[in-house]
């Protein structure tokens, strides 16, 4: 299993925070935001990580997470820049040569923070993909899925304009290697974006999507009441 961790993105709701720098190198209490992340895939076991990043910051994240010696003896870390968010399912097109071996991958969004434990769903993964549903009560902003009587995933749609459930899908993803041929037939979206929700809807068609639901809590740090959140979520854990 190899990890990818989406570091791009322009952080526009967190300005002037993110005027000069990325929103996944701010800190959530005593470390840059990416570390929580990144503990979760090295936690699960996986060493080999793709870190995609906008192309403004690149130097900077190599500063901060280097060759990834400093996280463990095996763990290697590759970069690639993203030259314009033009959205999450680029990063298996981006990660092509990375994931050229046919190996599966555990997808991670940079600015997202998880209580669970993952290691199991990561490491007794077989193929299809597994993405993590969460009940929250703005389900507008997210992928949400929507479950059938049986409590079968039976569509996700992207940032739904009328009320189809309260499960949003979590920025933590895996898949088996034909993701990146999947991501490479899609088209973009009205908003012009490759949408992650169309790889999960692909997989779904399939018969192939396991959805599961996630324990603990999730924060997705992406706007000052949620980045907020997440320093106290972090700081009452460590003191814990
Ligand atoms: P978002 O929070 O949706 O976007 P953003 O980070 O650009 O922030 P804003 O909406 O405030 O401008 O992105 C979710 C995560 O995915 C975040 O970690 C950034 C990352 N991302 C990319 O790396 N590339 C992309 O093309 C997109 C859309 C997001």
């Amino acid at each position: 299993m190899k990890g990818i961790i989406l570091s791009g993105g322009a952080g526009t709701r967190l300005r002037p925070l993110t005027k000069v720098t990325s929103k996944q190198l701010l800190p959530i209490y005593d470390k840059p935001m990416i570390y929580y992340p990144l503990e979760k895939l090295l936690s699960a076991g996986v060493k080999e990580i793709l870190i995609i990043v906008a192309p403004d910051h690149c130097g900077d994240y190599m500063k901060v997470l280097g060759s990834g010696k400093e996280f463990g003896k095996d763990v290697r870390f590759t970069y690639e820049i993203q030259d314009s968010p033009d959205g999450l399912a680029q990063a298996f097109i981006l990660g092509e040569n990375f994931l050229d071996d046919g190996d599966n991958v555990t997808l991670i969004l940079g600015d997202n923070l998880f209580e669970a434990d993952l290691t199991d769903a990561i490491t007794n993964f077989k193929g299809g993909a597994t993405v993590f549903a969460k009940e929250v009560p703005d389900p507008e902003r997210f992928g949400v899925v929507k479950f059938n009587d049986q409590k079968q995933a039976e569509l996700i749609i992207e940032k739904p304009k009328e009320f189809i459930s309260n499960f949003a899908v979590t920025g933590i993803y895996i898949y088996d290697n034909r993701v990146v041929e999947v991501a490479k037939s899609l088209k973009p979206s009205a908003r012009g974006e490759l949408e992650i929700t169309d790889l999960n809807n692909w997989y779904l068609n399939q018969g192939e999507l396991n959805v599961e639901i996630m324990d603990g809590d999730w924060i997705d740090a992406g706007t000052f009441e949620s980045y907020y959140r997440a320093n106290e979520w972090a700081y009452n854990r460590a003191k814990k």
